[in-house]
């Protein structure tokens, strides 16, 4: 008996390790992740706060077309391989930005616009689902990842999230079959960025330990955190848009000002026709009031996932100028150097309050 018990768990142990050599590094990441996910393992390490201990690290990576990456985990390079081969469809819009730049809000006007500004189904079904993020791996229904969009339905529009710098987007872009898709960069001002980036790293458990405010300026200053220096991210994407027509550049800020007329700009862009009400209603579902109460797009369903949102809520205060109340007059001093000596030579400029 004891004979065919070893038998059978060999044999079992040698199926596996077949099946899983014969899968991709990010889809056996797919089950692992689903299977802690049903099994009740996250919920477990949530609760016992063993999942604060697994936080990771910030690292360099050299993606495989020889980008060096500061990825904001060692896991990385298993997305960013199958990421950087992505079939490109021709109707794909790619909102790309830095971190906190208002990646999330850019999503819904988007989603919203190219599906006749239907905000009843936005209400109901969450925006992880409606515009997937390249640089995840599915979990559960909620959250769409690199393998939902592999296998997206032809005949639905994809909006996909990415953080990737513009050198590590889906190559097929740069090639003649993925010149038709479009690519929304949205930039904001480098200071509230880095505050907003703070306080989702302390949300976040997920993401790097930032360590106190002090050392996370420091860290954010030299591009030692996830995704990178902001400036060299939001240079390159501005420097490209000149002669790309394919990416429409804007800001945090421009949103700020004049949402309305961000919302006919990008629907210009995109090649859609709006009503008046269908602008009114999208300009309306999108303000920060109304989309911070909003459940598919607060990312309240991320606290299942060890977000702890008693450090900070994901919409938190969604404006201009919060860095005032933040950075220390030398913090401040320093952030001034910095900006002037990576903004040099760049016709860009960043707008830090408004009037
Ligand atoms: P704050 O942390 O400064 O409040 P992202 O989606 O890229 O992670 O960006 C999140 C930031 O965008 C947060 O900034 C969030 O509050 C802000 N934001 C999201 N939706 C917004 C909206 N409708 N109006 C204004 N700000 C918004």
């Amino acid at each position: 008996m004891l004979f065919y018990i070893i038998l059978f768990t060999a044999v079992a142990i040698l199926i596996s390790v077949l099946y899983l050599r014969s899968m991709r590094p990010v889809d056996v990441v797919y089950y692992v992740m689903n299977f802690m996910s049903r099994s009740g393992l996250m919920t477990f390490l949530v609760k016992t706060g063993l999942n604060k201990k697994m936080r990771p690290k910030s690292t360099e990576l050299v993606a495989p077309n020889g980008v060096r990456f500061m990825a904001p985990s060692a896991m990385y390079g298993i997305i960013l391989e199958p990421a950087l081969k992505l079939k490109v469809r021709k109707d794909d819009v790619f909102i790309a930005t830095y971190p906190k730049a208002g990646t999330t809000w850019v999503q819904e006007i988007t989603w919203l616009i190219c599906n006749n500004a239907d905000t009843e189904t936005a209400k109901t079904s969450p925006l992880t689902a409606r515009s997937p993020f390249i640089e995840t791996i599915d979990i559960g229904t909620e959250n769409k990842g690199l393998q939902s969009i592999e296998s997206w339905p032809i005949n639905s529009r994809r909006i996909i999230k990415t953080h990737l710098p513009y050198e590590l987007l889906p190559q097929e872009i740069f090639s003649e079959s993925g010149q038709e898709c479009k690519i929304i960069y949205v930039a904001r001002n480098p200071k509230d960025l880095c505050v907003s980036f703070y306080f989702f790293h302390q949300m976040n458990l997920g993401m790097e330990d930032p360590g106190s405010w002090s050392e996370f300026v420091t860290n954010f200053c030299t591009g030692n955190v996830g995704w990178g220096s902001c400036f060299t991210h939001a240079l390159t994407y501005w420097e490209k848009a000149k002669e790309d027509k394919r990416i429409y550049f804007t800001t945090y800020e421009n949103l700020q000002k004049d949402l309305k007329q961000e919302v006919i700009s990008i629907a210009e862009f995109l090649g859609k026709d709006l009503t008046q009400d269908q602008v009114d209603s999208i300009t309306a579902h999108c303000s920060f009031s109304s989309m911070s109460k909003n459940k598919t797009v607060n990312y309240s369903h991320a606290k299942k996932y060890g977000w702890d949102f008693q450090k900070s809520k994901f919409m938190r205060k969604g404006q201009v100028g919060d860095w005032k109340n933040h950075f220390t007059l030398n913090q401040n001093e320093a952030f001034d150097k910095l900006y002037e000596d990576k903004m040099e030579n760049a016709d860009l400029d960043f707008i830090f309050e408004l009037e």
